[in-house]
């Protein structure tokens, strides 16, 4: 599909096939990256992973240095319990609400924040279910939410330098704040002399070798984050109103975490090994991907094709990962439904990783995601802890069938209505 909004032409890409051509033939040419006018601020996009064209040995480094510091299963097992113990600090908020119905997506995200930030830079960013400390967590929702608003700067360049829509005024207000939270936090490091052994060290020691300019660490971090959390803790949102909604499912993930941990606690190493699990993962991302479009990316040649039209150079050209996932060829029969077992026929290899055209909430090629290791370990230990220490059913009134899966597309694709729902702490013997 071509469209023409305002002077932008943009091309949407909406099956597995259409993607498979973008992403893996044509990956060279379809990788850059269309850059909204709001991401044009102090400088942003010159140095950011997220903006910078693929063709910039600029952006090339930093996809390294995410992929060797921060993202191998060596540094990424390193970090594990860390997570284990914020996997805990969660338990132990819910356990302070059972009975209550509680906001699911909410405290999941304060939590997601926290895993992040301790995998980072072992702090914690947010005090959770207090109101003190919240100004990171709405930094970040602030500034999510900001990139997902309509700009005229986007839609006719050449009224760029007014800022007609005032979002790049908002989008270096916000910037600001987080390039200031991250040099307080290298400070904080620097002047403590103390080694920690995380993402933070490391990044210092290539500042320290001057493989890595300061700015650059903290227009990391903030990607990072921006990039990161929400869309994690959207995730396991998902995954929690699939399974509200349908109950035979939660228990047979239930049960099989019962086989698998008994009365103890959730161990990371260990949930790769539980297929129902990761399958409920999965077939949550197929339905509700939480980059429905992936991010723009931009034809950053002449003479580019696909399927047989031509694309003129500086083209935006959106995947439609959401139409992908529900493609009803490649996902026959029933693609709306949600349906975990679809995953478990062992004729379906599908996997996060970018190679199953017909999955990609990650994306594929050189631009794909970074962060899933991450992601595909935050995620599940998240579902599975919460799943494995509570009884979850839904505020009195409401049956499996009242859960509103209806979406709403910001700068992440979330539910349209929060999730509530009651934890209610198992009576066994203590889980932890
Ligand atoms: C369930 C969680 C996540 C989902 C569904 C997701 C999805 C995506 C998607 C669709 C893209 C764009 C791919 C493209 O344009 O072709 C992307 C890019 C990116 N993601 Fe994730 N992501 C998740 C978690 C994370 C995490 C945990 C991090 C880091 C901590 C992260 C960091 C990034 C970065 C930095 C980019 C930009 C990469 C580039 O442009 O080179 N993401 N992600």
């Amino acid at each position: 599909m071509s469209l023409r909004l305002g002077m932008a032409s943009t091309v949407v890409l909406s099956s597995p096939g259409a993607a498979h051509e973008a992403l893996h033939k044509k990956d060279g040419s379809v990788s850059s990256r269309w850059v909204p006018d709001n991401a044009n601020v102090l400088g942003h996009k010159d140095i950011s992973m997220a903006w910078l064209p693929s063709s910039s040995p600029l952006w090339k480094h930093l996809r390294t240095v995410a992929s060797t510091l921060l993202f191998t299963s060596r540094r990424l097992g390193a970090s594990r319990g860390i997570r284990e113990r914020k996997a805990r600090e969660l338990v132990e908020h819910f356990r302070a609400r059972s009975g209550q119905p509680v906001r699911v997506g909410l405290a999941v995200f304060e939590a997601v924040l926290n895993f992040m930030s301790n995998v980072f830079f072992s702090e914690d960013v947010v005090d959770m279910g207090s109101d003190r400390g919240k100004e990171f967590q709405e930094l970040i929702a602030d500034s999510v939410a900001e990139t997902a608003k309509p700009n005229i700067s986007d839609f006719f360049p050449f009224l760029s330098a007014l800022d007609l829509s005032r979002r790049r005024r908002a989008a270096a207000s916000n910037l600001k704040k987080f390039y200031d939270f991250f040099d307080a936090v290298i400070d904080r490091r620097l002047n403590s002399g103390e080694k920690s052994g995380d993402l933070l060290d490391s990044l210092l020691e290539l500042h320290a070798n001057s493989q890595l300019e300061r700015p650059l660490i903290r227009a990391l971090m903030t990607d990072l984050f921006i990039a990161g959390s929400h869309t994690t803790a959207t995730t396991v949102e998902w995954t929690m109103a699939e399974l509200l909604r349908n109950p035979s499912k939660m228990a047979k993930a239930r049960a099989e975490l019962d086989e698998a941990f008994g009365r103890g606690a959730v161990e990371e190493g260990e949930l790769g090994r539980l297929p129902y699990l990761q399958a409920v993962i999965k077939e949550t991302l197929r339905l509700h991907p939480p980059g429905p479009l992936l991010l723009p990316h931009e034809a950053s040649e002449h003479g580019v094709t696909l399927g047989g039209y031509s694309v003129p150079k500086g083209t935006r050209v959106l995947i439609n990962a959401w139409a992908i996932g529900r493609d009803p060829v490649a996902w026959s029969p029933e693609p709306e439904a949600f349906s975990p077992e679809r995953f478990l026929d062992h004729h379906r290899e599908v996997d996060f990783w970018g190679r199953s055209f017909e999955f990609i909430p990650f994306g594929s090629g050189r631009r794909a995601c970074p962060g899933i290791p991450l992601a595909a370990t935050v995620v599940p230990l998240v579902v599975a802890t919460m799943l494995h220490s509570f009884q979850w059913t839904l505020p009195e009134g409401k049956a499996p069938g009242d859960v509103d899966l209806r979406d709403r597309f910001g700068a992440v694709l979330e539910l349209a209505s929060p999730l509530w729902a009651v934890p209610v702490s198992i009576p066994a013997d203590d889980l932890y």
